[in-house]
């Protein structure tokens, strides 16, 4: 019996300068958080990015951590992030001692509503001595976390306008969306500061780390002090405030400069694997590919299809188990939330598109490396299990349809 290799959802590629500037490291005994490298890759980031500062961390938590304090949120404030999201940027709200509240996502794009944050901020909020306060639990609101899911960016302009008017932080979770643009600019530049992974399921990895990216000069500083155990004077190990072991060592940095050489080419691969599954699926009834829109260039990281299980036949879950036996892996999305027990009692605005999101997501192999021949693998089972080839109506009964709406970023 032949078995065929098993399909991994989105694994890393080494196949550039990783070796060489490792070794480097190691011959040369610069292996931690101090070397050529970590400034090699903090410049190219914010080069990248074009922004004034890049910090390396240690993981994108991390650097959404220190991004918030450095954005003033302290504690008992309160930050809207993305309902639908990994959970690292909420948790990181927590470890500064504030709280999140929760944005559901609206329907075409699978990110943050800004129609939920205005309705949020102009019906549950109060401007009070020159600052906003949340009217049920009297906390005041200090920022707002977009969380680019999946690759794709927030429409970022209404949100950045209602920042302006209620003088809020913004602070950008583009760790999914390196890469990828919002009206032609780079995700992870579009606000106060921005927050990017390399953990080695990201576009880019180097085993773990982070970055920081802004161009305010003061802020820069204190997250660069903060994520370095907040020290003062290096000689007499002076310490001004308790700080973090936050950086990014010299090795991780060498991978992510080896890795950053090879970004656009793996941009270009994953949207070229997004391509063939949209072109795949339009004759598949009940898989809504996610989409891009006009006002994006998204990078695809993770590729997502929602599907309808009145209509395809089953459900996303049974799916899975599918792929499951025949080797491939996928998953579904992150549980809401609103609804996960470690966040527990949190105030959430709306929540039924994203719940309704996480029941019918499902995330299929895109790897960079992923060939013709896996793709077709994939292709062919999710067709093997389909009801019926004949094409999807374009209707808007269907909860996620491929039918676009006013395309307004
Ligand atoms: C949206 C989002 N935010 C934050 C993180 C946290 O990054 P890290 O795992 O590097 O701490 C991740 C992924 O891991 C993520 O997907």
């Amino acid at each position: 019996m032949v078995v065929d290799k098993p399909i991994p959802l989105c694994a890393p590629q080494f196949q550039g300068n990783e070796w060489k500037y490792v070794k480097e490291c190691l011959d040369t005994g610069w292996v931690s958080s101090v070397g050529a490298y970590v400034e090699q890759f903090e410049r190219q980031i914010a080069r990248r990015l074009r922004a004034q500062h890049a910090i390396a961390t240690a993981s994108g938590t991390s650097a959404l951590h220190v991004a918030l304090l450095v954005a003033g949120v302290r504690p008992d404030d309160e930050v809207l992030v993305s309902d639908l999201t990994f959970i690292a940027p909420a948790n990181a709200i927590r470890y500064a001692g504030a709280h999140p509240v929760f944005i559901d996502i609206e329907r075409e794009y699978w990110q943050m509503d800004p129609e939920r944050v205005t309705e949020f901020l102009e019906k549950r909020c109060l401007w009070r001595d020159g600052a906003l306060f949340n009217r049920i639990t009297g906390r005041r609101i200090r920022a707002i976390l977009p969380v680019h899911i999946l690759g794709h960016p927030v429409r970022m302009r209404p949100i950045l306008e209602l920042a302006r008017k209620y003088e809020l932080r913004v602070i950008e979770d583009a760790t999914e969306g390196l890469g990828a643009e919002y009206k032609q600019q780079p995700l992870g530049s579009l606000a106060d500061i921005g927050c990017l992974s390399f953990n080695g399921n990201k576009l880019i990895t180097t085993g773990g780390g982070g970055m920081i990216v802004t161009d305010r000069d003061d802020w820069a500083n204190r997250a660069r002090y903060l994520t370095t155990q907040a020290k003062d004077d290096g000689i007499e190990y002076i310490h001004g405030e308790i700080g973090y072991n936050y950086r990014l060592t010299n090795v991780q940095a060498a991978i992510g400069v080896a890795q950053l050489e090879m970004l656009d080419c793996y941009v270009a691969s994953k949207r070229s694997i997004a391509q063939t599954y949209e072109n795949a699926f339009q004759s598949f009834r009940g898989i809504y590919p996610m989409r891009e829109a006009l006002w994006a260039r998204s990078v695809y990281w993770m590729y997502t299809v929602s599907v309808s299980a009145a209509e395809y036949g089953i459900s996303a879950r049974e799916l899975i188990r599918s792929f499951g036996d025949a080797a491939i892996q996928t998953r579904p999305l992150w549980q809401p939330l609103h609804l996960s027990p470690a966040h527990s009692g949190t105030q959430v605005v709306g929540g039924n598109v994203a719940l309704e999101l996480w029941h019918s997501a499902l995330s299929l192999p895109c790897s960079v490396g992923l060939t013709t021949v896996e793709q077709q693998r994939v292709i062919d089972l999710i067709g093997s299990r389909c009801r019926s080839s004949e094409r999807a109506p374009l209707t808007p009964v269907v909860e996620f349809s491929r039918k676009a709406k006013a395309n307004v970023g």
